[in-house]
């Protein structure tokens, strides 16, 4: 990929981004999140605007600095549910929407009204969890728009039950996205380092391309991929 990070092939196309990781609120001053900075999702935006896109940027507690993108374009977002109806709301009239956002698969069942105290001798309290809707899964199943394509990324580690590709191609044919970019993760690859490197498959868990070096290139080389799916 990376062959054409200098054409204006998204001219006139609108492309939404989510970026960064969503937080749940356990009480006032507390949240559930992970380790996202948002870096992949801002380049992917980046080189969308470069390349002649209109951008969205969804930004759930993106850690890297956004001030050369446009202001309109970004909408700041914090929990999943909000991350949701800021992308679908987007989303309408996109020909392209990036799940790039590392999104909460669980959320508090409830979040406390005051700070939750600790009090001696008494036990640990415990967190109630629910599964978060699965905004990708959605987003593939519903089309927001005929012929808009929906992309997503999957960080996988290997396991005992396969390797990180392995559980990639798996999880393409679970969410019916039209690419699926899989990264590796853990022992200092993917999260919050400028290096990527990703497998670009399509819904059937099909290899169409691979990307890596900077998560800049490898901004561009999903962005090909976008483009060779966009109809003309
Ligand atoms: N995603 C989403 N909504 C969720 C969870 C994930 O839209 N509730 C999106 C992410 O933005 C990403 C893709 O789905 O584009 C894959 O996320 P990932 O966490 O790898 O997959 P999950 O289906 O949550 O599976 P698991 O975490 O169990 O591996
Ligand atoms: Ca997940």
């Amino acid at each position: 990929g990376g062959t054409s990070g200098t054409a204006r092939d998204l001219d006139g196309r609108h492309v939404v981004v989510s970026a960064g990781g969503t937080r749940e609120p356990i009480d006032p001053v507390r949240f559930l999140g992970n380790r996202s900075s948002g870096l992949q999702g801002v380049e992917i935006a980046r080189a969308a605007r470069k390349r002649g896109a209109r951008v969205t940027l969804v930004a759930a507690s993106v850690g890297v600095d956004v001030s050369d993108l446009d202001p309109g374009s970004l909408v700041e977002v914090e929990t999943t549910a909000e991350l949701r109806s800021a992308v679908r709301s987007a989303g309408g009239d996109a020909d392209v929407i990036v799940m790039a956002a590392a999104v909460a698969d669980f959320r508090p069942a409830g979040t406390a009204a005051s700070k939750i105290k600790k009090s001696a001798g008494a036990p640990p309290p415990t967190i109630e969890l629910v599964e978060n809707p699965d905004i990708l899964a959605e987003l593939s199943a519903e089309r927001l728009r005929p012929g808009q394509v929906v992309v997503g990324f999957a960080a996988e580690t290997g396991d005992a039950d396969g390797d990180v590709l392995e559980h990639g191609r798996a999880k393409a044919r679970r969410k019916g996205a039209d690419l699926l970019a899989i990264n590796a993760v853990g022992d200092g690859v993917g999260f919050g380092v400028a290096e990527n490197a990703v497998t670009i498959v399509d819904r059937d868990g099909e290899t169409v391309s691979t990307g890596q070096g900077t998560k800049r290139a490898v901004a561009e080389a999903l962005l090909d991929a976008v483009v060779s799916r966009l109809a003309r």
